[in-house]
């Protein structure tokens, strides 16, 4: 799950109640969230390979390209540090407004928090589509990264509250699949506005991100505040009273029950991070710092973020381009199916593995056919069959993300923690991976202008020690309930030094 949602793993329980029209509008809710951040990650690569867009606002990068024109460094076409500064900034902003938003999200509760979200999400996406200088389109790109850190956070909380026991793993899936459409439905605009001639067409692509935020302000008016948030605030009766519409039938004691225990044991969690550095829980805090860590280095947001610039530097016209950015977006949505359908069944460390496997093949055939046609003067072309041969090697590259290191790496770390720490762990995790997200973004187009074609083997260097890292540190959590987690820690060759006799039977409980 892409964001700082308490997700709730383990419990057996079977409560009375299913799917109600008030769930079916928590998913559309949830849906719109993902999509927002998935539009954003995808959107910033086509529109900063428009030439209109380019020219308005860039003009340098046009005659470094003029002044270069015949002998010019394709690797360094597009280095410019304000052209980074516009794709990076939103992530800067969402990691320092999710810290913010998590207190909101828990004190004022989780409606608030959507609201604000989905409408500082809006005016950013407003601002950025009459922008008529760089400041105006970077102020509303850090408008937009605030919308992303209030909605990744506040959005799965309130989903995994809503949401019948029985349905909350697929939904946490489901939160990536809705971040992986909203990636293909940016790559597919950008290819539809690319046509548009009057050189207003990355207007459309940017204004275009206000639509699923519209969804979001106004869902969060009309939706219902969750249950536990209102126990949260002291309503005993008036969450009741919701717990029955919203799972559709007058016997929710259990349920209510359990929610009340919850939240009581939550309350008495006073120090998460006192809690997550103690030395019981350093298998967790291990996991929540480098699974983000490794997901971001796998090197997948160079793709997300910069694959038209990237065809283009390789030679790809304009339309091929993007077409080939729409290629990579359907193979992403597809994958990450087969990992929903596949991860309870075949498990997490077969689907790392083999991920890691593919991803590092693939980087490693990239690599040598851009370092044979480019060499190190950034000079060269590819023929029709090369940049097809290419464009099967990114694709089985972003599959291979898309069911391994994509989904886990938000379902892992989130389904090893347990309630003392999980507030900690969670922020951690979210944290981390913006800040690589940021990182990457920021450092993408400079590296390939000195790295080169190396650049690709540089990534694939880190799938490796990746790949080393699952093999031997990360254990089997298939199908592992929260409170047996400590057993599983306990039964690993490494881990196990960490976990003392007394904290097998007594580990976290299994309702957030
Ligand atoms: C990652 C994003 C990435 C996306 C691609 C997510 O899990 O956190 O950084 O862009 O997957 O589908």
């Amino acid at each position: 799950m892409a964001g700082g949602g308490v997700v709730v793993h383990g419990g057996s329980q079977s409560y009375k109640g299913g799917v109600t029209t008030f769930v079916v509008f928590a998913c559309i809710v949830a849906a719109t969230g993902g999509l927002i951040f998935g539009y954003d990650l995808g959107i910033s690569g086509g529109v900063t390979s428009m030439e209109d867009f380019l020219h308005k606002f860039f003009p340098s990068i046009e005659r470094k390209k003029e002044r270069e024109s015949g002998h010019e460094n394709a690797y360094c076409k597009f280095d410019n540090y304000l052209l980074t500064l516009f794709t990076s900034s939103l992530y800067l902003a969402a990691l320092v407004a999710s810290f913010f938003a998590s207190a909101v999200t828990r004190v004022f509760g989780r409606k608030p928090a959507m609201f604000f979200g989905g409408l500082v999400f809006l005016i950013g996406s407003i601002l950025n589509a009459v922008a008529q200088n760089i400041a105006l389109l970077i102020v509303g790109r850090l408008l937009l990264g605030v919308g992303v850190g209030f909605g990744n956070q506040s959005v799965p909380v309130y989903l995994s509250e809503m949401a019948p026991t029985k349905i909350r793993g697929a939904l946490n899936m489901g939160f990536q699949m809705a971040i992986t459409i909203g990636i293909l439905v940016a790559n597919l605009v950008n290819y539809g506005t690319n046509k548009i001639s009057g050189g207003w067409g990355w207007r459309l692509s940017l204004g275009l991100a206000g639509v699923p935020a519209i969804l979001m302000t106004v869902g969060a008016i009309f939706l219902p505040e969750t249950p536990n948030s209102v126990i949260e605030r002291g309503n005993l009766d008036k969450a009741k009273t919701m717990l029955q519409k919203i799972r559709g039938t007058d016997e929710v004691d259990e349920e209510f029950q359990d929610l009340i225990d919850a939240s009581e044991t939550a309350k008495k969690v006073k120090h998460p991070w006192r809690n997550i550095i103690q030395r019981k829980y350093r298998p967790e805090l291990v996991m929540c710092c480098l699974i983000p860590f490794f997901q971001q280095l796998t090197g997948i947001n160079v793709i997300m973020f910069y694959a038209p610039v990237l065809f283009k530097t390789l030679g790809f016209g304009d339309n091929s381009s993007l077409m080939s950015a729409v290629i990579t977006g359907i193979v992403n949505v597809l994958a990450t199916l087969v990992s929903i359908f596949t991860v309870d069944k075949f498990g997490r460390r077969i689907l790392f593995l083999e991920g890691g496997v593919q991803m590092l093949l693939c980087q490693i055939a990239v690599a040598v056919m851009i370092g044979a046609k480019f060499g190190t003067s950034g000079q060269g072309s590819f023929s029709d069959s090369e940049a097809d041969l290419l464009l099967f090697f990114i694709c089985a590259y972003v599959a291979a993300f898309a069911w391994s290191w994509g989904p886990l790496g938000w379902l892992v770390p989130s389904e090893i923690c347990p309630l003392e720490i999980r507030p900690a762990g969670q922020a951690i995790n979210v944290s981390v991976n913006m800040l690589f997200t940021f990182f990457i973004a920021e450092i993408f187009l400079t590296l390939l202008c000195h790295m080169k074609f190396g650049l690709f083997f540089f990534f694939a260097f880190f799938v490796v020690i990746m790949t080393i890292f699952v093999a031997f540190f990360v254990p089997e959590t298939k199908n592992v309930p929260i409170e047996e987690m400590n057993g599983v820690w306990r039964a690993h060759w490494f881990w196990k030094r960490y976990i003392p006799d007394e904290a097998l039977n007594n580990t976290g409980s299994h309702v957030a």
